[in-house]
């Protein structure tokens, strides 16, 4: 067998989407309870904007994780139930943040919440989402718990301000965007595998390799993300192509065309990203494809996966693990 032929025969031994889903089913089930009942408050608004973006939907990815990393070392409960959501709660809450600093108008197939009520509500409504992760957090009264959550939340917000820093820059390189895409995503999905490790009692090591897996998928997600950005369609993605070019963010896609294209198209390039210039997108598109950066932005993201699955190998091997790693694959093999 060629190595390609038994790579593809691992991978095809792994499970779908919807086999994982269906391990994660009952847990899942509770989790959601969960969001929904500590949604709640007494001021309309909040009720109002929260069930909006929650209620949307989303692929409930990083509290799943949370799950099948406690599943696969021999734990599951109401603690990793209330973790999953404080994991959920956070990432909505940036979710709400970003479409703002993004001027994006559609998430999850619907118009965005600031679309809808306005900058300062989707602020504050993701103020309050954030705030609420902290008060489910406080109830688990575990210290160790409460620094991984600090220090993450922590880091999410220097990686948006790095970004910020970035935006308009083309001179913006690989090292650049992987430093901003570890603290602005990578980390919570490093957090949500951590924790789910260290509820099931695993030892240090082990929760080392729970994180590095995390943080290996994290990356691939967020490379795989900014792919799509470029290479979807609305109605699939159920968000707007192009935001990365109109906001001025240097992706991947974008900045391997400005390293490997004729000075005539980088300055192209460059002007475009410089201005957020939509109009230009066929052009980036045209360069981005005729200089593979598609090809090479989901080859570097299946190399994040490939690394997280690798940190699974002392693992104990079982249904939740063969999940671990079929999300994995999934990361980067996603439509949406
Ligand atoms: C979107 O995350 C933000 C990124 C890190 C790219 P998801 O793609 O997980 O968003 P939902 O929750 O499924 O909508
Ligand atoms: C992810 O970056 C930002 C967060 C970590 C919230 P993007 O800006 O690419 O995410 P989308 O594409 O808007 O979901
Ligand atoms: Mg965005
Ligand atoms: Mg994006």
């Amino acid at each position: 067998m060629s190595a390609d032929s038994s790579l593809r025969s691992a991978t095809a031994s792994l499970p779908d989407l919807a086999t994982i889903q269906a391990l994660a089913r009952d847990d899942m089930a509770a989790v959601d309870a969960l969001i929904r009942h500590r949604l709640a408050s007494d001021v309309v608004l909040i009720n109002q904007v929260a069930e909006y973006i929650i209620g949307a939907g989303g692929k409930r990815l990083r509290p799943m994780l949370l799950l099948l990393a406690a599943g696969a070392l021999g734990h599951r409960g109401a603690d990793a139930h209330q973790l999953a959501a404080v994991i959920e709660f956070i990432h909505t809450a940036t979710l709400l943040h970003d479409d703002v600093v993004d001027e994006s108008d559609l998430r999850r197939g619907r118009k965005t919440a600031n679309a809808v009520w306005g900058n300062a509500a989707s602020v504050l409504v993701g103020d309050f989402l954030y705030s609420r992760s902290f008060q489910l957090m406080v109830e688990l009264d575990r210290v160790e718990v409460m620094r991984i959550l600090a220090d993450t939340t922590n880091q999410i917000a220097e990686g948006e301000v790095l970004q910020l820093l970035h935006v308009r820059n083309p001179d913006t390189d690989e090292a650049a965007y992987l430093r901003v895409i570890e603290r602005k995503t990578a980390v919570l999905f490093a957090a949500a595998t951590r924790l789910g490790a260290l509820l099931s009692g695993a030892d240090a090591a082990t929760c080392d390799a729970l994180h590095a897996y995390g943080l290996n998928l994290g990356y691939a997600f967020q490379i795989a993300d900014d792919v799509l950005d470029y290479a979807s369609d609305a109605e699939t993605l159920g968000k707007n192509l192009g935001d990365d070019l109109a906001e001025g963010k240097a992706t991947l896609p974008l900045i391997h065309a400005m390293l490997h294209s004729d000075a005539a198209t980088r300055d192209r390039l460059r002007h475009a990203l410089e201005h957020g210039d939509m109009d230009a997108l066929p052009d980036v598109l045209q360069a981005i494809r005729a200089t593979g950066g598609l090809d090479y932005s989901r080859q570097r993201a299946s190399e994040y996966a490939s690394a997280a699955e690798r940190s699974l190998d002392g693992i104990v091997d079982n249904e939740y693990t063969a999940a671990l790693r079929g999300l994995a694959r999934y990361a980067v093999n996603r439509d949406h």
